[in-house]
């Protein structure tokens, strides 16, 4: 067969099919767990001022730098095609003056994004997430229910083998001393940088301790660690926040490398994997953390936060990978067959019948011969077949066979679905 002529755009694709199968039933657990938390649904538009990201997520960073679709408005108004949740839902928060609502705010989403990316295993450039945020509180408490709420997700979907990564990375008292005394140890090392970490030396040296190039590895296993740097409000903080999840049981990594692609954050940072071969090649299936100035430099307003965002195509792509189901087929036990104008108008009717009693059926009813919609009843395994022939149509009748046994019986029209209720 020849190529089509038209296809999606690179790194985006259709959904149809079995994945809706997974999609709502991702949407089913995370909307429960909202529910249970109190978490209000939110919905931004597709399409924000670029300021609000280049502002809120840092110019020097990727997703700014090389990730975002840009486009300018016939009115001249640069716009986005929304890379992240964080920032949009911070603009709704200070925009619809939440500030004067009880505190915190807990917001959830479940969303589509788009980034520039390089399309390979668990990255496209149009993509879904499910986020839950909490805003205008700081304590530490709330840093680990977000964590809490992202693994039991991801556990209630069937995830066995999770693994929490956790780093502080600090604020904005310590952490410019700490970036300091990062940058003196790798400016004399940076001839054995990779490229990309040589340009990070630059614009954003944090970054470069998730480098996972081999010989950037090998500095930055030296290299000073920020959880050594922390000031005496961001340890306590990280020291409670472990605490909890100590309490919890949750199996999680102190990793002093993990620092995220996002400049947004201070203090706990996490991301959470499924640990199997493919799960390293998809990367982390949620990733989040506190962004307590994030606020301010959007709008000037003191407000904390902390959240975090699950990949739905990446947590969907390990679940098959692991054949792990997720949903169960419901099909119908009956089919509907229909012989004849009389009969077919009759059976539109029956068909409503059903719905509104919300009993699942098959019918066909673009067929007329009763030959082809046995074929068709067959292939789809019912149990039942209803069978309305001209003459049953003209009797108020219908027929139930047994399609294993063979055997049928003459209902009365007004009693199908009483009667039918019965073989169900
Ligand atoms: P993020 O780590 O950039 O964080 O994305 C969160 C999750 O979205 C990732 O762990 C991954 O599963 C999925 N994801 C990211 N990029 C792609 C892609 N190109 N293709 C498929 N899946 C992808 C954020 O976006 C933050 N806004 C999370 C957050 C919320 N932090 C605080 N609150």
């Amino acid at each position: 067969m020849p190529k089509p002529k038209f296809q999606t755009p690179k790194g985006m694709h259709d959904i149809f099919g079995e994945n809706w199968k997974y999609f709502d039933k991702i949407f089913e657990v995370v909307k429960s767990f909202a529910k249970f938390y109190n978490f209000e649904r939110i919905e931004t538009p597709v399409l924000e001022e670029a300021e609000l990201f280049t502002k809120g997520i840092g110019l020097a960073t990727d997703i700014v730098q090389k990730e975002m679709f840009l486009l300018k408005t016939k009115g001249g108004d640069y716009l986005a095609l929304r890379p992240e949740g964080t920032a949009p839902v911070v603009r709704a928060y200070i925009q619809h003056g939440m500030q004067n609502l009880p505190q915190p705010v807990k917001l959830w989403y479940f969303s589509q994004f788009f980034r520039y990316e390089h399309p390979q295993a668990g990255r496209f450039r149009q993509f879904w997430q499910f986020g839950f945020e909490i805003l205008g509180k700081q304590a530490p408490a709330l840093d680990t229910q977000i964590i809490l709420i992202f693994y039991n997700i991801l556990k209630e979907l069937g995830f066995e083998a999770l693994a929490i990564k956790i780093n502080s990375i600090g604020d904005s008292f310590c952490r410019p001393y700490y970036k300091k005394t990062l940058i003196s140890y790798l400016k004399h090392r940076s001839y054995a940088l990779c490229p990309d970490c040589k340009r990070r030396l630059k614009e954003n040296p944090l970054r470069i301790l998730d480098c996972k190039e081999e010989k950037c590895r090998q500095i930055i296993s030296e290299a000073p660690q920020i959880l050594n740097h922390l000031c005496e409000n961001c340890k306590n903080h990280l020291k409670t926040v472990l605490e909890f999840l100590d309490d919890l049981q949750l199996p999680y990594h102190l990793d002093p490398y993990l620092v995220r692609g996002l400049d947004y954050y201070t203090k706990t940072v996490f991301e959470i994997s499924e640990e199997t071969e493919k799960g390293k090649a998809v990367g982390a299936l949620v990733g989040g953390g506190r962004y307590d100035n994030l606020a301010k430099i959007l709008g000037g307003l003191e407000m904390p936060g902390v959240g975090g965002a699950g990949g739905v195509e990446r947590i969907i792509e390990l679940l098959k990978e692991k054949r792990i189901k997720i949903y169960k087929e419901k099909k119908p036990k009956i089919f509907l067959a229909q012989i004849g104008d009389l009969a077919k108008r009759k059976a539109l009717k029956i068909v409503e019948e059903f719905r509104k009693e919300n009993l699942p059926i098959y019918e066909s009813i673009e067929k007329d011969s009763l030959k082809s919609q046995m074929k068709l009843a067959d292939k789809l395994g019912v149990k039942y077949v209803l069978i309305l022939g001209h003459q049953e149509a003209l009797n108020e009748e219908i027929l139930l066979r047994d399609m294993e046994t063979g055997k049928q019986k003459k209902i009365r029209l007004k009693n199908l679905i009483k009667e039918v209720k019965k073989y169900l």
